[in-house]
């Protein structure tokens, strides 16, 4: 009635009130990039239309017990027939910039091998070019998660080093399609999280392990891990290669690569737990990083991994030379670590590849911040300029963005009335963008070379082995109609890009 309507637009109100009092778009730079992002196999479903193949994330949310919900991303949000519709979802936010990612599968259906699927670079033209139409900057990435599954197939994928050359074909293809189109290009997103959720704990495509662990209890191989990465990074190196010789000088853009970045904190004020968060830090962001930058493996990881990392040969060494032109930062949390090198742990198959620390979010009742709805994703918004400066510090004050930045809530797929009501009025989902977006300016204020940010994301989507259960979005979607409704969020995140204030 009346009165529920009075009173929600009082606390609509009055957080938007708050949230836009503490933070402001003219803070930062006028060409600053504001925007939301995605990925292919998250949103665009048409998982077998316009000759795509299938991907290796296909066949994976095909295994009983890999997806909570059993659900996968034949469908999602249907994105690959609302793209139209997407993009005005997105003029009305008032962005200047999507972030999305290429389906490899429907570019090249059968990975290296076949055609050039025509249909494929038509959906992504017409993408972009509905953006470019909108003033928004498409910012691409060319893997996100999913490959051909015919590469897992005919050579083992990432375990390979025949996908360097594949990856930098694919990559090739995608720049001949967009690149007059497109200036900011990532080459693969978040390696570090497709390692250890893919090659370590078999929670992800391709599911193996390492050790034994809960997801495959006999475990599969100590090495796969570090060649698998191996043999990203130098796809990488491959990449920006070919986009250097042929397409860049031509067309002035950017590339770089974009890391899972979540910050480490040390559980007890030690030295020993202050080394295992730098050791559980350098397990993350320069595994890679420094390879690319430095043209090796992290002292720390050298130290304790020895000869089981691969070696950089000196061609690879000449392939790294490309390096990137900025690091792409996802960042979600901030962790506690404890020493799991001197000290006896809870045996967790995975601790080698996070340094031998332990990392949580609570322990023994302290929590090192609020919960939100997805496990071991707590709110710390401190962590996101720590984790920027030492970025910069480490990587001589590189260019960086923020590609991802989110708050998750529990939903289920296809809530009742009620729940969704609450999942519309996401004051916390506001709260948390505002108080980041002041720990970024922070980390700006004290000299990061930082020029964007992008929300995780524009709508709730599939949420990998969550399947449909989380939902990250500005957008609320229902997965029967596909009716897209904005939260709480998305009226806030519009008012905060006009800086003006006309509210709800
Ligand atoms: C990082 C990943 O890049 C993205 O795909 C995922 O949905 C978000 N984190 C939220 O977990």
């Amino acid at each position: 009635g009346n009165e529920e309507a009075i009173a929600l637009f009082l606390v609509c109100l009055f957080s938007i009130a708050a949230a836009a009092a503490a933070i402001d778009r003219n803070k930062f730079p006028a060409d600053f990039l504001f925007g939301t992002s995605t990925s292919a196999y998250q949103i665009e479903g048409g998982y077998l239309e316009g000759n795509k193949s299938l991907s290796n994330w296909d066949l994976f949310t095909r295994i009983p017990g890999k997806i909570v919900d059993g659900s996968n991303g034949d469908v999602a949000d249907d994105h690959y027939h609302r793209y139209i519709e997407d993009v005005e979802l997105m003029h009305y936010l008032g962005v200047n910039s999507y972030r999305f990612s290429i389906s490899w599968s429907r570019i090249l259906p059968r990975g290296r091998f076949g055609q050039i699927n025509q249909n494929g670079i038509k959906f992504y033209s017409n993408l972009i070019d509905a953006l470019l139409d909108k003033g928004i900057k498409p910012f691409v990435t060319l893997n996100h998660y999913d490959i051909p599954q015919e590469l897992e197939d005919q050579y083992g994928g990432w375990l390979n080093p025949q996908i360097q050359n594949d990856f930098g074909y694919f990559a090739e293809v995608c720049f001949e399609a967009f690149g007059e189109k497109v200036t900011y290009w990532s080459t693969l997103n978040a390696p570090n999280l497709v390692i250890k959720m893919g090659y370590m704990k078999g929670e992800y495509a391709p599911g193996r392990c390492s050790l034994p662990y809960v997801s495959c209890p006999s475990g599969n191989s100590r090495t796969e891990p570090y060649l698998a990465a191996h043999n990203v990074i130098l796809s990488h190196a491959t990449a920006v290669d070919i986009y250097r010789k042929k397409y860049q000088r031509k067309h002035g853009g950017f590339i770089g690569i974009i890391m899972a970045a979540n910050w480490r904190e040390p559980f007890t004020d030690t030295p020993m737990d202050r080394s295992a968060a730098s050791r559980a830090l350098a397990f993350e962001v320069p595994w890679f990083l420094d390879p690319i930058i430095y043209g090796d493996y992290p002292p720390e990881m050298l130290q304790i991994l020895g000869s089981r990392l691969p070696i950089f040969s000196i061609e690879d060494k000449q392939k790294l030379q490309t390096k990137l032109d900025f690091i792409g930062v996802n960042h979600y949390t901030s962790l506690y670590a404890e020493d799991c090198l001197f000290s006896q742990c809870d045996s967790q198959s995975t601790l080698e590849g996070y340094g031998f620390a332990y990392t949580t979010g609570e322990k023994d009742g302290r929590f090192i911040g609020d919960n939100t709805g997805v496990n071991n994703f707590y709110v710390v918004p401190s962590g996101l300029e720590k984790m920027i400066l030492y970025i910069m510090k480490r990587y001589n004050n590189i260019t960086m963005f923020i590609t991802e930045n989110g708050f998750g809530q529990d939903g289920s797929s296809n809530p009742s009335n009620e729940i969704r009501k609450e999942l519309l009025n996401d004051r916390k989902r506001v709260e948390f963008h505002t108080a980041y977006l002041s720990s970024l300016l922070e980390a700006m204020r004290k000299g990061a070379d930082v020029r964007g940010y992008f929300i995780w994301t524009l709508m709730d989507n599939f949420e990998w082995s969550n399947g449909y259960s989380k939902r990250f979005g500005l957008y609320h979607v229902n997965f029967s109609s596909q009716e897209r409704t904005p939260k709480l969020s998305a009226k806030w995140y519009k008012e905060f890009l006009q800086s003006s204030a006309e509210l709800c």
